[in-house]
């Protein structure tokens, strides 16, 4: 395994459309995917998209850990809240609920910065994983943000690009003034 480098926005393998994966179980994207779980831990990232490591790929890595998650919710809504380390090849998504919800969103190739985005609160999504097994989920919160973000990479998007209002394009270290003055 190895940790790759990853690009910045400004380089052109963001800005294209990805490639579908012909043969998602094959040596190559068996390497790549190891590859790209290590890089994102590397980095302390929630998702990484195939593009992000220099690979015009169909391919995302992510992660929606417990701890951003409302611990007030049901156990089913937790389920739809939270994924594990989840590998998607040639992933699809779609709208289930399109009322938007607003976030703060990172992202490696954008280093040192925040935006604030609203991106729908409900998809589905399906893809096939590593083991060439089909997956599919709901996702809403943070799990649905962070598949959506990672989708976008696939499309040549990054998330500055979805923001409505500029002003909230802003340094990590100043996150806080914000935070409070939405009462979180
Ligand atoms: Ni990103």
């Amino acid at each position: 395994m190895a940790i790759l480098k990853i690009a910045r926005m400004g380089h052109p393998v963001l800005a294209r459309v990805a490639e579908p994966v012909k043969d998602p179980t094959g040596p190559e994207i068996r390497r790549l995917v190891a590859d790209m779980v290590e890089t994102m831990i590397d980095a302390n990232g929630a998702g990484l998209a195939a593009p992000q490591v220099h690979v015009p790929l169909r391919v995302i890595v992510f992660q929606a850990p417990e701890g951003r998650t409302d611990p007030g919710f049901s156990q089913a809504e937790r389920y739809d809240h939270t994924a594990p380390l989840t590998v998607l090849i040639n992933p699809e998504i779609e709208v289930v609920d399109p009322a938007p919800e607003g976030g703060w969103e990172g992202c490696l190739s954008v280093p040192g910065l925040r935006g604030y985005v609203e991106r729908p609160a409900h998809i589905r999504y399906r893809g096939v994983g590593p083991d060439g097994r089909p997956v599919e989920r709901t996702a809403r919160g943070f799990h649905a943000r962070v598949v959506q973000h990672e989708m976008d990479h696939l499309s040549g998007i990054l998330y500055p690009q979805r923001m409505k209002d500029m002003r909230q394009f802003i340094f990590e270290s100043e996150v806080q003034h914000w935070l409070k003055a939405d009462g979180e």
